[in-house]
């Protein structure tokens, strides 16, 4: 029963109509807590990508790209390094994960986070916000905050319009042929839809790194994702019911799952009010805690509540395939149940990192993939028992056990 009114409260979605960054949360602190904050973690949590990149001497570009179903989506760009300019660049693409944003990529400062690893490194490194996130809440007719329309995506979609678009605009802005990609979480879900269901576009992948591969998710560990899994078919009614189609939980229903998922009283409540952590787990010493206010004023950056449903579904099924409507599959598929993605079909070369205590991309799950991928090339864990799926983007080693890897590899694949 305590199940069952979590799920419901947690699609009794509030509208807050303010951008999720900065202020929301920092509202919620008391003026006590706020004075504990030192003034350069304040300053990063009050700044959009545009700012952190600004703030620390990187050029910045921002790009525009419509798809083909009109969505527009906002790309960041970092053309070159603070030190490392000019010369040949050749294009990385980065993709962040469910609820996240391209802030990700440049949250922990140069030297530390990926796009200025890279940017030094000497490439040129295009960040892609997919539709419904902070920065891509835009449509050229619907309006996400009226036309529940906009809504009515999940990472299916974002795989075979989001990707192609924002894939398509780098090459011809830089006049290539090949990019290499890297995804994180639901980045790299979106590139094997992608990959089995538009399969040209394994051409235009020169190298494929997939942090925390999600496909398959039977094995997955996520107390929400398994909290929801059980009503992900009776979901969609409930969201349709009262209207409301972009994830965002209330306070009422984050304290409450706080409570039940992370225990009264925990010393990690502050952990437990983002539903980010409580989607995808916490390993204390990945976590630097100074950076806090700075992560939670990032995140959630905005989703569907359909791209969670999808991957409770993945969770219940253990199959990866497309969004199932229940009784409506055969109107949309023609089938009873929904079209199982191909990931033989994956053709680009694929690195796959992974992690033991990862709560939602499970090594069983990773096996299953990397055994029927097209074109496998390596499959590394991370050494670290205790590394989880937000320590690949806010990890304090993140660099040494995972970027200097993925720095080579691209590199090897260029070269
Ligand atoms: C944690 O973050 C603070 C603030 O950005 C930084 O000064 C410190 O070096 C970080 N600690 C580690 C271990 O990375």
């Amino acid at each position: 029963m305590l199940k069952f009114l979590i799920f419901i409260g947690a699609f009794v979605l509030v509208h807050s109509g303010s951008s999720p960054h900065g202020e929301s949360y920092l509202k919620s602190l008391s003026p006590e807590q706020l004075s504990k904050i030192p003034r350069e973690v304040m300053e990063d949590a009050l700044l959009d990508a545009v700012g952190l990149i600004t703030k620390y001497g990187f050029p910045v570009e921002v790009h525009e790209v419509k798809t083909d179903d009109e969505y527009i989506l906002t790309m960041h760009r970092i053309p070159e390094g603070k030190t490392n300019k000019g010369g040949v660049r050749p294009p990385v693409f980065l993709q962040h994960g469910v609820l996240m944003s391209s802030d990700d990529w440049i949250i922990n400062g140069p030297e530390k986070a990926l796009a200025y690893l890279l940017a030094e490194a000497g490439f040129d490194v295009w960040m892609g916000n997919a539709r419904g996130n902070t920065y891509s809440r835009k449509h050229a007719t619907l309006n996400p905050d009226k036309n529940s329309k906009f809504w009515k995506f999940s990472w299916h979609e974002i795989a075979l319009h989001d990707l192609p678009a924002m894939i398509d605009y780098v090459l011809a802005q830089t006049g290539r042929q090949k990019l290499h990609y890297v995804g994180h979480s639901q980045g790299t879900t979106t590139f094997f839809v992608m990959g089995s269901e538009k399969r040209a576009y394994n051409n235009k992948i020169a190298s494929m790194h997939a942090l925390s591969p999600v496909a398959y998710m039977g094995h997955l560990k996520s107390p929400l994702v398994r909290l929801m899994a059980p009503f992900a078919s009776s979901l969609e009614l409930i969201t349709s019911l009262i209207g409301i189609n972009e994830f965002l939980p209330s306070s009422e229903f984050m304290a409450l799952a706080a409570n039940a998922l992370c225990g009264e009283g925990s010393i990690l409540v502050p952990v437990c009010t983002n539903v980010l952590f409580l989607l995808a787990g916490y390993n204390p010493d990945q976590l630097n805690t100074t950076m806090l206010p700075v992560y939670m004023a990032h995140t959630p950056a905005g989703a569907s509540s359909r791209q969670l449903v999808h991957y409770g579904q993945e969770h219940m099924s253990k199959k990866f395939r497309q969004f199932d409507h229940g009784l409506n599959n055969f109107i949309n598929y023609g089938s009873l149940t929904p079209p199982k993605y191909e990931p033989k079909h994956i053709t680009a070369p694929v690195f796959l990192h992974y992690s033991d205590n990862d709560w939602l991309a499970d090594g069983g799950d990773v096996d299953q993939l990397f055994n029927e991928l097209g074109y496998a090339i390596g499959k590394f864990r991370v050494p670290m028992a205790e590394w989880n799926h937000l320590d690949y983007t806010w990890g304090i080693d993140a660099k040494t056990l995972i970027y200097d890897r993925v720095i080579n590899l691209i590199w090897a694949f260029e070269l």
